[in-house]
């Protein structure tokens, strides 16, 4: 059995799917690896590397795609790529399927069985395969130490004999997987924080990093109902959370803007009159920032860009935060693919259960159809 990776793409992506400690592993499933020259150049892992740890390092990517019984990939393909995949082989990564129809309808016509690893179930036995939370976790460390570099004031207490500085105030907006590691990394530097989540039962969360949970009454969410995402708010939840974040927000020194509903676009939180009141050098990292919906959870900020407003506040709209620690990202990331192929190959042979909660959860299309109903709706009413 052939398991494929083929370079990254995607302008400014860094990481590689998998690490040579992982296709060491891979290896020992019985499967032959094949990676593209290159692979792990952006995240400084040679060639060699690979070769040691037993794959064959080819020139030609078409070979990959077209050979391969399985390939392995971090950003959704070119349809072009998928259109060279055998009947019957599989292809996993992080594809987002939503926003690209092209690439599912050609999966689907081509017979191949895709799974896009953000659709995985979020429960115990999935964690070890989780790349939201795996990459998560990174971008969220990343952004407050963009946020100290942009901010001109130091995050922690200092009393000296030239005076005390007062502590940065941070706010963390959204306390899933990238919130919570945000604040525990701005604690760690010293800074007062606060978060707030619609979710209830982030709150335990948020107060045992240290930080000040925000009360919103009224907006607390149960997780049991929505499978532990946050749902979309009513437009009264919406206002009444939008006069508690203006003020939290000119409050802050910096913001850390987090909040996401899965499949949906991000919550407009800081509307473009709230940015503008806040005090000249203050930070705002969009961690929401989208490109197809050209904002984040702040109006202002510019997807893909960072600039300084006419007011003097930073606004940071960066779209790949995990691609900044290739090294790192690279290796939760194969390690995530290694437990999912783990699933599915045994002994050198392919394995595919499509009734396993895992496997079917993850699986967009399989035999020639599109396997998620959410995605099936939303290709096909494009
Ligand atoms: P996410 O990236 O989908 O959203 C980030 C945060 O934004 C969430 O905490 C969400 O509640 C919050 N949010 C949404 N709308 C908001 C609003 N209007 N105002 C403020 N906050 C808002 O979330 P993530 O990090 O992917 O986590 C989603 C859930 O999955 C969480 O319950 C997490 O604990 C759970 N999880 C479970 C795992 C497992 O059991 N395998 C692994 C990782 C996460």
């Amino acid at each position: 059995m052939k398991l494929g990776v083929p370079q990254q793409r995607t302008d400014g992506e860094t990481r590689a799917p998998l690490t040579p400690q992982a296709v060491k592993k891979i290896v020992g499933l019985g499967a032959e690896v094949v990676v593209e020259a290159g692979l792990g150049r952006g995240a400084g892992m040679a060639d060699a590397a690979y070769a040691d740890a037993g794959a064959t390092v080819v020139d030609d990517p078409n070979a990959i795609w077209s050979d391969s019984d399985i390939v392995v990939t971090l950003e959704s393909p070119y349809p072009g790529n998928a259109n060279r995949l055998k009947e019957g082989a599989v292809l996993m990564g992080m594809l987002a399927p939503l926003a690209n129809g092209d690439l599912v309808a050609t999966l689907r016509d081509r017979g191949v069985t895709s799974f896009s690893m953000e659709f995985l179930p979020r429960i115990s036995r999935a964690q070890s395969m989780d790349v939201l939370s795996s990459q998560a976790n990174l971008g969220g460390y990343k952004a407050v130490l963009m946020a100290a570099d942009a901010c001109p004031k130091m995050f922690p207490m200092m009393i000296t004999a030239a005076g005390t500085l007062a502590p940065a105030k941070v706010f963390v907006i959204g306390a899933g997987v990238a919130g919570l590691q945000a604040i525990a990394t701005a604690k760690r530097l010293g800074a007062v924080v606060e978060a707030f989540d619609v979710r209830a039962v982030t709150k335990e969360q948020v107060q045992s990093l240290g930080a000040r949970f925000v009360e919103l009454p009224g907006a607390a969410q149960d997780d049991k109902a929505t499978g532990g995402y946050a749902k979309e708010q009513t437009e009264e939840e919406r206002q009444q959370q939008a006069e508690l974040m203006a003020k939290h927000v000119i409050g802050a020194d910096i913001v850390i803007a987090t909040a996401a509903v899965f499949g949906k676009a991000p919550p407009l939180l800081i509307p473009a009159d709230v940015s503008e009141r806040m005090s000249a050098g203050s930070v705002v990292v969009d961690m929401a920032a989208s490109a197809e919906h050209g904002r984040g959870n702040c109006e202002a900020t510019r997807p893909g860009d960072t600039y300084v407003t006419d007011e003097g506040v930073t606004l940071i709209g960066t779209l790949n935060f995990p691609a900044l620690l290739p090294a790192s990202a690279s290796q939760v990331y194969a390690n995530n693919m290694h437990a999912f192929l783990k699933e599915i190959v045994a002994e050198g042979e392919l394995k595919l259960d499509l009734e396993d909660e895992v496997q079917k959860g993850a699986a967009i299309t399989h035999g020639g159809k599109i396997v998620n109903e959410l995605v099936k709706q939303t290709v096909e009413s494009q």
